[in-house]
């Protein structure tokens, strides 16, 4: 695996779970295989989840970690080309990028959407140079349009609490009061649209994702004829992705508290589990009773992001030694 950006780069997903569970029966399995490996971690913007969980899979694969916070300690980094650099950006990032990359052999990279321009966070203008320019394996630890290292994450909770063989899974929009980009939902949904679920999108009129994800997914406008019969909740906020109409990207079109998802939502639901990426905003996207039920899968998922984390650079691993 020289990129992971999306559900494709895991080829087969039944053969990555099962990758994924040998992970989780034993964790340092592969630790031979990051000797003398480095892995740096580039982050534009704040994590918790994803700066620890990464850390903790490439010493489960015996890496050594740089972790850089972009706008903490660094230059500022200019990112267009042809742009005078007169200003308060000292270093560009096409000289940033091969150096960064001298002193490693895998990149992550976290570089939200920046709502200026529709196309460039779509064409993933940032996360596009690492892998163009750097040389290196590169994976995205959430990018502008995708967060494939949690919507893998989703997956592994959704497997190991499935009840039937092939369970409904409702990805609900839910209010927020900032601008939230629509990198998780677009990942759930290239993952479910690959996976063996039922999977259904729910979120008020205005609110559509981009085809590129929704693929065959069922759009239900009706929230609760969305949870009828679901057995995993997922509610995540995200800002208008423009398909409709593009002047709108990016905008807050809706504040409609009774998307929030409580426990009357639930009871809807075939007693369903709930999940969240994580950080939640508290009874604005769910109540504190609903995530803190005993259905409540957040933290179990939260951890399955060590695991996600590690098969994909074990893979990146593997794959330099070919
Ligand atoms: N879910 C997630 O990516 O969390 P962080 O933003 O804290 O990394």
């Amino acid at each position: 695996m020289k990129t992971y950006t999306n559900v494709f780069d895991l080829g087969d997903l039944k053969q990555a779970l099962a990758e994924a569970f040998e992970i989780k029966r034993e964790r340092y399995k592969y630790e031979a295989l990051g000797r003398h490996r480095t892995c740096l971690l580039i982050f534009f913007n704040n994590s918790l989840r994803t700066r620890l969980s990464t850390q903790k899979a490439a010493r489960n694969l015996g890496m050594d970690v740089i972790v850089l916070d972009v706008n903490q300690g660094a230059w500022k980094l200019e990112t267009e080309r042809g742009v005078v650099m007169d200003g308060d950006k000292s270093e560009h990032l096409l000289e940033a990028i091969p150096v960064m990359a001298s002193y490693c052999d895998l990149i992550g990279v976290r570089s939200f959407a920046r709502f200026e321009s529709r196309e460039d966070d779509y064409t993933e203008k940032i996360l596009n140079q690492f892998i163009q320019y750097s040389g290196k394996p590169v994976f995205s630890m959430e990018a502008a349009t995708g967060h494939p290292l949690q919507a893998f994450a989703d997956l592994i909770t959704i497997e190991e609490y499935k009840r039937t063989q092939r369970p409904k899974v409702v990805l609900t929009w839910a209010p927020h009061p900032k601008a939230l980009p629509q990198a998780v939902p677009n990942s759930f949904a290239d993952f479910m649209n690959e996976a063996e679920v039922d999977f259904v999108i729910t979120h008020p009129e205005g609110y559509e994702l981009d085809p590129k994800f929704v693929r065959g997914a069922r759009v239900e406008y009706d929230q609760r004829k969305a949870f009828e019969g679901a057995d995993f909740i997922y509610a995540k906020n995200w800002a208008c992705p423009g398909v409709t109409r593009p002047e709108d990207y990016g905008k807050v079109l809706c504040r409609d508290r009774s998307w929030t998802v409580d426990s009357e939502h639930m009871s809807w639901t075939n007693n369903a589990c709930f999940m969240h990426c994580l950080p939640v905003r508290r009874n604005m996207i769910v109540t504190d009773d609903v995530i803190e039920a005993p259905t409540s899968l957040v933290i179990p998922e939260a951890a399955n992001r060590e695991i996600s984390a590690t098969v994909v650079l074990k893979r990146m691993l593997q794959a330099l030694q070919d």
